[in-house]
């Protein structure tokens, strides 16, 4: 039985029994800004668990059937191995007060044994804390269904809820059943939604959220298709399925490389992300573009692994789109932008990846390789845990706090950053930039002071106070110790340090600009110290051997005793 079969089934099976089948709801979760997406088929119907009267008017029915796409990302590390999805679609049924616990087990019973002819290892109850009784009821249903089933009792995995700040949550009742290898798989999630907590599940379980019995019993159920299907189809791993065969097929065309972790983590990934940016996320920094973002930047990763070549992953979504756009018809209809994104992210990351994975072989600086080579944080940690080691996420995450001030205030004009982006051109020109501001009062005046720059791929631009014209010489001279510089190989370090330490230093500093109390100095130094050393929240290259040739194109005025230089490297 193929995926499409299964999914119409399940939802016939339902609909044939007096429940309305509703449409899977977007990624993004409408109306809960708690959560960033939806993890569970429940999600677009949580307030008609508090407010069941809704529902006759929404859907004309207190009884609901959908396949919902869901997107989990705790279990990201687990992905490569034989049941792990971050996408996955979740089959479900669901009733505000319109059926209870008896009709729920027997449904799913019926689903699972008469249906599918599936054999159920066994089910779990919860055998009950708290306030909240062991479910007494649920295991006499059970043993009257089928007196050979074995039922097991469980704690609080079998208490499910509530997602995001609040809302129902209960007890529930498991079915597993054998996959190919001989493992018990938890195949379908029967809860009960008796109470309503109000606060989150992680306050829950450390005793600072409480439980208020609701009116009226709800139902919600969730069973994931891609491991029911691994189960139906007797297949080993849920990359086995028809869901993802044209896809392997693709990816075994671009890589003869044999590493099915590998594959599978480009397979899911990729699969993810064709889905969120059909659902209107995109590639950020922040929140679900963030995640988005992560998740591609490992396909690309893995990609690069398998010895896919650049652009790979653009045709893969071609075959992904293929397989469920009757299904979801938006991918068919954003497939150009799903495409452009995808191409684009590569595009970014591909480059940068190389370099920051040799500049990783050199020493793990997190920052730099999150601030100029564009490594998630979490591909990082991946990195250092499999050469056995560990970063120091704290450091990690005060040295982005001090970045983000720090170009918080170059995006409001008042501190030299001005870059326009941090493309590897881009960040040689900025290195080039500290060391010209350093040459300039080397040369012209020790007490020259910057006033604004600006800084793109093609070029540096800066702004200084100085009483006159530079004279040729002087400009001759201030490129020549540029390019002494860079011929000599400095590094360039990044230290942080209390902002009354940095200024006891002489660090450069804009005039007017506005740090906080743990500042980042970049140093490039020579055999008699600190050749520059500024205020900055980077990022640079890590030695100016890296730069080439500098070249001062233009000096000029830009007020009176203000000059501009404008200067590239070639
Ligand atoms: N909402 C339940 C789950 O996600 C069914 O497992």
């Amino acid at each position: 039985m193929q995926s499409k079969e299964i999914r119409e089934r399940f939802l016939k099976f339902f609909e044939n029994r007096g429940h309305k089948i509703i449409p899977s709801a977007s990624l993004v979760p409408e109306g809960d800004i708690s959560v960033l997406f939806t993890t569970a088929g429940m999600q677009q119907f949580k307030p008609y668990y508090s407010n069941p009267e809704n529902a006759d008017k929404d859907f004309g029915n207190r009884n609901i059937t959908s396949a919902q796409k869901c997107l989990r990302t705790n279990d990201i590390d687990e992905v490569g191995d034989s049941t792990h999805n971050t996408f996955f679609e979740m089959l479900g049924n669901f009733s505000f007060g319109g059926y209870g616990r008896r009709e729920a087990i027997e449904y799913a019973y019926d689903f699972i044994k008469k249906e599918l002819g599936l054999e159920i290892s066994y089910v779990t109850i919860y055998k009950g804390e708290g306030i909240v009784p062991k479910d007494i009821e649920s295991e006499n249903i059970w043993r009257n269904l089928d007196s050979n089933l074995e039922v097991r009792e469980d704690g609080s995995d079998v208490f499910w809820g509530p997602t995001g700040n609040n809302g129902p949550c209960g007890p529930t009742t498991e079915i597993y059943c054998k996959n190919a290898s001989g493992e018990d798989v938890e195949i379908w999630n029967i809860v009960f939604n008796e109470y309503f907590c109000d606060g989150s599940r992680e306050k829950l379980d450390k005793g600072e959220a409480n439980l208020k019995k609701m009116d009226v019993l709800g139902i919600d159920t969730g069973m994931g298709l891609e491991r029911l299907l691994a189960t139906v189809q007797k297949k080993k791993s849920i990359y086995d399925t028809d869901l993802f065969l044209e896809l392997f097929d693709k990816i075994e065309q671009f890589s003869s490389i044999d590493n099915s972790k590998a594959k599978c983590i480009v397979a899911d990934h990729i699969r993810t992300t064709i889905f969120l940016i059909s659902d209107g996320v995109f590639p950020s920094n922040t929140d679900r573009g963030y995640i988005l973002r992560r998740l591609l930047r490992r396909a690309v990763r893995y990609a690069d692994i398998l010895g896919m070549k650049h652009g790979s992953l653009v045709w893969l979504s071609e075959s992904i789109i293929e397989k469920y756009h009757q299904i979801y018809p938006n991918l068919l209809k954003n497939s150009e932008i799903i495409k452009k994104e995808i191409e684009k992210e590569e595009n970014k990351f591909r480059e940068t990846l190389v370099k920051g994975l040799k500049e990783f072989e050199k020493g793990i600086d997190p920052f730099i390789l999150a601030t100029t080579y564009g490594f998630p944080i979490e591909l990082t940690q991946e990195l250092a845990e499999e050469k056995g080691t560990k970063i120091n996420l704290e450091d990690f995450n005060k040295q982005m706090k001090a970045h983000v001030i720090l170009s918080q205030t170059a995006s409001a004009g008042m501190f030299k950053g001005g870059l326009a982006n941090h493309n590897e051109k881009t960040v040689k020109l900025h290195t080039a930039h500290h060391l010209l501001l350093a040459a300039l009062q080397d040369v012209v005046n020790k007490d020259i002071k910057q006033r604004g720059s600006n800084i793109t791929e093609e070029r540096l631009r800066i702004d200084f106070v100085c009483d006159h014209k530079l004279t040729d010489e002087e400009k001759n001279k201030v490129e020549n110790l540029v390019n002494e510089k860079i011929k000599a190989g400095l590094n360039v370090v990044r230290r942080e340090m209390p902002l009354a330490e940095a200024e006891k230093i002489g660090a450069q500093m804009e005039f007017g600009a506005k740090y906080p109390e743990m500042v980042s100095v970049y140093f490039i130094e020579d055999e008699k110290g600190a050749f520059s050393k500024e205020f900055c929240g980077g990022p640079h290259i890590s030695n100016t051997a890296e730069l080439g040739t500098f070249k001062i194109q233009k000096e000029e005025a830009v007020s009176a005793g203000v000059r501009r230089i404008k200067a590239v490297l070639l």
